[in-house]
């Protein structure tokens, strides 16, 4: 069946890595993920997701991801947030996991020497759950990887840094997530990827505001656990496979989202 046949993405646009399993020197040189295709629209940045799951389509174990992916996984994430303008999380991820929006030293240099800003714009969606306030993700940012709140929680403008972490609250219930798209888009941020989780995701699928899906689908069954989507999304969504990649029992698959859904 010609469906059964690896489509678009080859070898060439994964990350390089070494024989043991690191990153080597950068990644392919002259390969994009994102073209001419992956632009700007209606009003709003081009939004990527990017996740890992487990066949059961499970994201987390525990309580967390770390651990499901493999190293070229972590490469490929760092290879999409390097190409991308901000890096999109809602507060439940970063009350789960340790991390920063960041690219590594090397990708940033590489951004620079491009005439790009060094880090990607870290962009938080918070409610009123609270945030851990000594999590890296606020403490590690700078001029050089600044953050972005929107929130509808007045007690987080303790966060706000000039140059560094720029906090909007909104008088509302919600953050309105076209706004925010907006907001990027006024402040020069053409490509989002959105790292999640599930419920910031799905209310962006409902809202029809992701526009591809990056998945690394990991060779494990987890049974009880979080899965990639939180709540209704009534209709579905409706995804076109772009291109699929296969190394050491891990599946690398893109996925275009229909246009109209959502
Ligand atoms: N496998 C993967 O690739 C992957 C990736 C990311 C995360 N994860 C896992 O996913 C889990 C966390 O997922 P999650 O669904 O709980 O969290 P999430 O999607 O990161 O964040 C959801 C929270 O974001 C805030 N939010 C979202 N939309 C909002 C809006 N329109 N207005 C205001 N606030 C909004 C709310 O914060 P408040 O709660 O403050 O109201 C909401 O509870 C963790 O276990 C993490 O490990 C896995």
């Amino acid at each position: 069946m010609s469906e059964a046949v690896p489509i678009g993405w080859g070898r060439r646009l994964l990350p390089r890595l070494d024989g043991a399993g690191r990153e080597a020197e950068g990644l392919v040189h002259g390969d994009t993920l994102f073209g001419p295709t992956e632009q700007a629209h209606h009003g709003r940045p081009w939004v990527a997701a990017n996740f890992v799951s487990s066949v059961d389509g499970r994201i987390a174990q525990n309580g967390s991801a770390a651990g499901l992916g493999s190293a070229t996984d972590k490469a490929l994430m760092r290879r999409i947030r390097f190409e991308a303008d901000a890096v999109l999380h809602g507060a439940g991820t970063v009350r789960a996991e340790r991390f920063t929006p960041a690219v590594p030293p090397l990708l940033s240099e590489r951004r620079v020497r491009e005439g790009r800003p060094p880090q990607p714009l870290g962009v938080l969606v918070a409610g009123n759950g609270g945030l851990p306030l000594q999590h890296p993700y606020f403490t590690a940012a700078s001029p050089r990887s600044p953050r972005l709140i929107w929130t509808t929680d007045p007690s987080l403008g303790a966060l706000a840094r000039p140059g560094i972490i720029d906090v909007r609250i909104v008088d509302a219930p919600r953050v309105s997530l076209h706004g925010l798209l907006a907001d990027l888009l006024a402040r020069g941020v053409e490509r989002v990827v959105c790292e999640g989780g599930p419920g910031l995701f799905t209310a962006m699928v409902r809202d029809g505001l992701i526009d591809e899906v990056f998945l690394t689908v990991a060779p494990r069954l987890l049974g009880d656990a979080p899965s990639l989507t939180l709540g209704a999304l009534p209709g579905g969504c409706s995804l076109r496979p772009r291109s699929v990649y296969q190394r050491a029992g891990e599946l690398f698959l893109r996925y275009t989202v229909d246009a109209g859904a959502g």
